[in-house]
């Protein structure tokens, strides 16, 4: 069998892959993304780095690094093609696709019943500014394609939005505005892989952003049945394999479900609860590619 990986060599969740399929005896073969080769009416389809993908049984997606829209489209793009051509990729590109965005996301989990917080997007200045109100006045004003918690800020008063959106514009954004939800400092992180929900952890942050990458720690969570039927549901309506989904405890009742990580990480939740995902995310598709 030939396992490949999309991600930055001896980075901490390759590695992890790498460590995970060695036990099972299979020696994975890692690449980064950036150095895919694509051919049109000439194999092999997608070679890395001068090897053909094509042959390949599984091609696990670690990274995406941040690119040009050209770079990002290639990308994924030829994980359709490569898809196309029989290779089971994991997660799907269409489901990288879903869960980069955080407004298809929201729009996906909308539809699908889910509860996520009141969220408009707009390249319309004035729009943007009229949102502010519509949501109450106290937003999270949130890049599109977003990670970490990074480059988010939270904004309840006028002149902050003001500048914000103004240092935005700059950069040619898209203004993506959601209502603040009051969550106590917490949320839940919980970690789907193959319809089954393999852990969970409380995200306890600092403030009102609770990636562990800003600071908050982790410790296990007991979940009741609505959390778990709430995950299993956000990971298949973006049709992920595995993934990471953020909801928020509403400090006003009941859950809301904030984003789907489909490239999700695993390494504070292993700290956490002891749960290994890349054992899991190993097991579940070696037992469909049997
Ligand atoms: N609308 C919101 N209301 C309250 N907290 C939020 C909201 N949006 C984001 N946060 C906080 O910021 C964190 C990061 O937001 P998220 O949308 O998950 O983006 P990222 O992809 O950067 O993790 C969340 O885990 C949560 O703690
Ligand atoms: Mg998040």
């Amino acid at each position: 069998m030939r396992v490949g990986i999309l991600g930055q060599k001896g980075g901490w969740h390759t590695e992890a892959l790498v460590a995970a399929l060695a036990r099972r005896s299979i020696a994975a073969e890692c690449f980064p993304v950036t150095q895919l080769t694509a051919r049109v009416t000439a194999r092999p389809r997608l070679t890395a780095a001068a090897t053909s993908l094509d042959e390949f049984d599984v091609v696990f997606v670690r990274a995406i690094p941040a690119g040009s829209l050209e770079q990002i489209i290639f990308r994924v793009d030829a994980l359709h093609r490569l898809e196309a051509a029989g290779v089971r990729v994991v997660n799907s590109a269409a489901a990288i696709e879903r869960g980069v965005d955080k407004y298809y996301t929201a729009a996906l989990l909308e539809d699908a019943g889910l509860p996520t917080p009141r969220t408009i997007v707009t390249e319309r200045w004035e729009d943007a500014l009229a949102a502010f109100q519509e949501l109450g006045g106290d937003v999270v004003v949130k890049p599109l394609f977003g990670s970490e918690g990074r480059g988010m800020t939270r904004v309840s008063d006028a002149d902050t939005l003001y500048r914000v959106l103004r240092a935005l514009e700059l950069g040619r954004y898209v203004f993506c505005v959601q209502e603040f939800v009051p969550h106590g400092c917490a949320d839940i992180r919980t970690f789907v892989v193959g319809g089954r929900v393999v852990a969970a952890m409380l995200r306890r942050g600092n403030g009102w952003k609770t990636n562990t990458a800003q600071g908050a720690k982790g410790e296990p969570y007991d979940m009741d049945d609505h959390v778990v039927e709430m995950s299993l549901r956000s990971a298949e309506v973006l049709g992920a394999e595995h993934a990471g989904v953020d909801i928020l405890p509403c400090e006003s009742g009941g859950y809301s479900v904030l984003e789907v990580n489909t490239i999700p990480g695993w390494r504070s939740l292993l700290s956490a609860t002891g749960v290994d995902a890349a054992e899991c995310l190993v097991d579940h598709v070696l037992e469909g590619s049997g």
